[in-house]
């Protein structure tokens, strides 16, 4: 659907996807992949009737405050919308969207890959292979933790959190939740829910953080919660890293109340995370991988399209967040 609409395309989208943008918009793309300051964004913004951005940009009052008027939407390429003040949007008038669904499956796989690469010490197994440290086999050579039939407990049992626990019970797993509201028995699936965080933190074996992050559950997992885990529990995070108190989880690593844990995404990422994560061993750290898969990427850049056609046809965006 051909229109006149202009977009400010924030980063090097995939190829598939910026070809459907030139296609049916106007477009002010961004080659080099830059990453926009609060200024370049609102600079950026001109003469366009729509920004298309990720969670790597940071929307915050004082930019929307500054966007021109003729910005009818801010379309996320991304399910997260933490980066974006979204009162400050409504209060322009601008509609905000996100893209829900599509990267479901492949979030869940990460979860399931840094559940795996925690328990069974992979972070030290990888760096011992590849530096060339690896001289020895014996029976009590790196030995981790099994995950089958242990309990597997997700805060959060959103469309990833749902998946990822179908996942974790093919291992066997028993799944445990809390989220705001129960979930009907389909959705539950045979899970466990719990009231409240407390409550499910006692029976976390695995505990899976797959909430959004928001002024409730920001620093949810600090030592107060941290102390509630079984000992030797594991601990993944694949949500946002606003979620942990990293003092209070690098404390339990270091202690081994926690076990292991397994994160990809980090307060201060991409180049200020924790430094003490680097130093810890019994760690897998991954770059912020959920949604990355070719498949999904394109399916992202998709659903944020189909939600700005939508907008500019005069319709209503099916991804409407704000
Ligand atoms: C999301 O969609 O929120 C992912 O974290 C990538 O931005």
């Amino acid at each position: 659907m051909p229109t006149d609409s202009r977009i400010f395309v924030t980063r090097k989208l995939p190829d598939n996807v910026e070809a459907r943008l030139a296609r049916d918009y106007d477009c002010n793309f961004n080659p080099e992949d830059k990453l926009y300051s609060s200024a370049e964004l609102v600079d950026g913004a001109q003469g366009c009737d729509a920004i298309l951005c990720c969670h790597t940009e940071q929307f915050n009052a004082d930019v929307i405050n500054q966007l021109p008027s003729t910005i009818k939407a801010i379309a996320n390429f991304s399910v997260g919308v933490d980066h974006c003040d979204l009162s400050a949007a409504k209060g322009k008038g601008i509609i905000v969207t996100n893209t829900p669904d599509v990267l479901s499956d492949a979030t869940a796989e990460i979860a399931i890959l840094c559940m795996l690469g925690a328990a069974r010490r992979a972070g030290e197994g990888l760096k011992m292979v590849s530096q060339n440290q690896w001289h020895d086999w014996n029976p009590t050579f790196m030995l981790g933790k099994q995950v089958t039939g242990k309990r597997f407990a997700v805060i959060g049992m959103g469309r990833v959190g749902q998946i990822a626990a179908r996942r974790a019970k093919g291992f066997d797993m028993q799944v445990h939740y809390h989220n705001r509201r129960r979930l009907d028995a389909d959705a539950e699936n045979g899970a466990i829910y719990h009231d409240s965080v407390e409550s499910l933190l006692a029976v976390a074996d695995v505990l899976s953080l797959h909430c959004p992050a928001t002024p409730e559950s920001s620093g949810l997992l600090n030592a107060e919660k941290i102390a509630l885990l079984p000992e030797g529990a594991i601990v993944v995070n694949t949500a946002r890293g606003a979620v942990v108190d990293d003092d209070a989880l690098i404390s339990a690593l270091k202690s081994e109340k926690v076990y292991a844990a397994g994160l990809d995404v980090f307060n201060g990422e991409p180049s200020h995370i924790h430094p003490e994560y680097r130093d810890l061993s019994n760690v897998f750290l991954l770059p912020h991988l959920g949604s990355a898969t070719i498949e999904t990427r394109d399916a992202m850049g998709y659903r944020a399209l189909d939600n700005l056609d939508a907008i500019f046809s005069g319709g209503e965006p099916q991804d409407r967040v704000a």
